[in-house]
């Protein structure tokens, strides 16, 4: 039997669903794969543009404002989900701050910094799963995915300690929720030429051109070509996939 990809009659919550985003990937990947999607961001502008976007594609999409570090948002966010499309199986956690830490040294940070840092790209993954983890069991299972970083194999700045503890995340909810019949799984992006990927690491730089030649492939990717592995982890192909952490960087970190 071939494997089934089809997302057909699921709904899924994007967080960092903006325009200009990976997340705006991962939103028509899995819209494309049949899946109503809740495109969820901080920035309501940013949603609202990849929403639009697939809903004028004839599929079927919400754009939401959240703050995935402030609890009431995120309960909003499922509220507002379930009121529109029933109920939730599948939670992309992708909205993190990156480019707004990830180049301060540790030593630098104030506590403010830290806590953010860690509120958003930590506490916030674990507080939407949460507040989805109900929904997916009412629905007889689901699919989490947490968005880690190659900058977590080895942690080298905060945002690699956030990053790493993301890969705990996913194996710690993986062991709790897998006999509920969710997944969890955590992709590890290397550099994406995003917008902020862009503007963090410029075409002709040095520092893109060291990455560059780090990477087995010598190539930065693209959003699009993690889209693959997204929809694996969420499908009905990925069933027995769980509590795994797939490095999709071109061969930048590489693991027996
Ligand atoms: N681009 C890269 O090179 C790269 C590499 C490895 C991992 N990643 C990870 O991929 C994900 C997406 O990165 P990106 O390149 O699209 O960067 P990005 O900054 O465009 O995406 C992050 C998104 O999260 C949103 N966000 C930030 N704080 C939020 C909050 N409190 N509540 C809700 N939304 C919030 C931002 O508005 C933004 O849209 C992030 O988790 C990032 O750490 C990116």
């Amino acid at each position: 039997m071939n494997p089934d990809f089809s997302l057909d009659g699921k709904v899924a919550i994007v967080t960092g669903a903006c325009k200009g985003g990976i997340g705006e990937a991962y939103a028509h990947a899995l819209a494309g794969a049949g899946a109503a999607v809740v495109c969820a961001d901080i920035n309501a502008e940013g949603a609202t543009f990849v929403a639009d976007a697939i809903n004028g594609d004839g599929r079927a999409a919400l754009a939401v404002r959240v703050d995935i570090a402030d609890e009431t948002s995120v309960e909003s966010m499922v509220a507002a989900a379930t009121d529109r499309f029933g109920g939730v199986d599948i939670l992309i956690n992708n909205a993190a701050l990156m480019a707004q830490i990830v180049m301060t040294p540790a030593m630098a940070y104030g506590r403010a910094e830290w806590d953010r840092a860690f509120a958003v790209n930590v506490t916030g993954a674990w507080q939407c799963a949460k507040a989805v983890a109900p929904s997916m069991q009412a629905r007889g299972g689901g699919r989490i995915v947490n968005q880690a970083s190659a900058g977590a194999f080895p942690a080298e700045s905060v945002y690699g300690i956030t990053k790493i503890a993301i890969v705990g995340l996913t194996t710690t909810l993986a062991r709790e929720l897998g006999g509920y019949g969710i997944t969890v799984n955590c992709i590890a992006p290397g550099i994406v030429a995003s917008d902020a990927g862009r503007m963090l690491t410029p075409e002709d730089s040095p520092y893109r051109q060291m990455l560059e030649m780090r990477a087995a492939t010598r190539a930065v990717g693209q959003p699009d070509e993690l889209c693959g592995a997204l929809l694996m982890f969420c499908s009905p192909a990925g069933a027995w996939i769980t509590g795994q952490v797939l490095n999709i960087d071109g061969g930048f970190v590489m693991r027996p």
